[in-house]
């Protein structure tokens, strides 16, 4: 066990882990995207569709990372004022926010991710406050596929174990997790379908502490059990 997963052993939120459901009516990421990124009727299996327009020009179809890359690409280069950044932070104005309680301080641009099937890990195992050195911030992360098995996100079931599983979800939940100490990361995509996903961290605003992270994930989870939205 690493000396930092030892201190969060010692000072530990109550669930590493809390599902946030949304609307995705009121926040329509993916018929956004859809709209002025891919063109395509479904995320799920936009794969397919490029397959398909690379088979009917001779060329070939097997896709690798820098195919995950360069659908990524199309995301990153919106503009801040593109209707999928607006709705970004209008999320987490009214959605997050207000589940915290208090202002936060949060990522102007999320990461996005772009994973197609039987494509490597986009991202290996590790836990973000040793690269960061943020100990007071907290993960978040939300799908705009539905998300399984070796296209989801991999956890630790407890600080340090190292024994990852995926987290399933589906479009219109998001993942808050205390990632910073917490192992995470993505294998290669086994399953049918295209995962695109974007992610970010967040703490309260001015917070420098352990201490005020674990508040934090700890109001965070409490408010939504309270609200029985987790
Ligand atoms: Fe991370």
């Amino acid at each position: 066990m690493t000396a930092l997963a030892e201190t969060a052993g010692e000072l530990r939120p109550v669930l590493s882990r809390v599902r946030l459901g949304y609307d995705t009516e009121r926040f329509p990421f993916a018929a956004v995207l859809r709209r002025d990124v891919f063109r395509v009727g479904s995320l799920e299996s936009l794969h397919r569709d490029i397959q398909a327009s690379r088979a009917s020009r001779g060329q070939r179809t097997e896709l690798r990372t820098r195919d995950n890359l360069a659908a990524r690409a199309l995301v990153q280069r919106l503009p801040d004022s593109a209707p999928f950044f607006q709705l970004y932070h209008e999320f987490m104005r009214l959605v997050l926010a207000p589940v915290a309680g208090r202002s936060l301080s949060y990522s102007n641009r999320p990461k996005i991710r772009v994973h197609f099937p039987q494509t490597p890990s986009v991202s290996s195992f590790h836990a973000d406050a040793p690269v960061t050195e943020r100990v007071d911030q907290i993960n978040f992360w939300l799908p705009i596929t539905d998300v399984h098995g070796s296209a989801a996100l991999q956890l630790e079931s407890d600080y340090g174990l190292q024994d990852y599983a995926p987290a399933p979800l589906r479009y219109g939940q998001a993942l808050i997790f205390d990632g910073g100490y917490l192992g995470h990361g993505s294998v290669l995509n086994t399953t049918d379908v295209t995962r695109i996903s974007f992610d970010m961290r967040f703490g309260y605003r001015g917070a420098t502490t352990r201490a005020e992270g674990i508040h934090l994930m700890n109001r965070i989870v409490r408010r939504l059990d309270r609200l029985g939205r987790s």
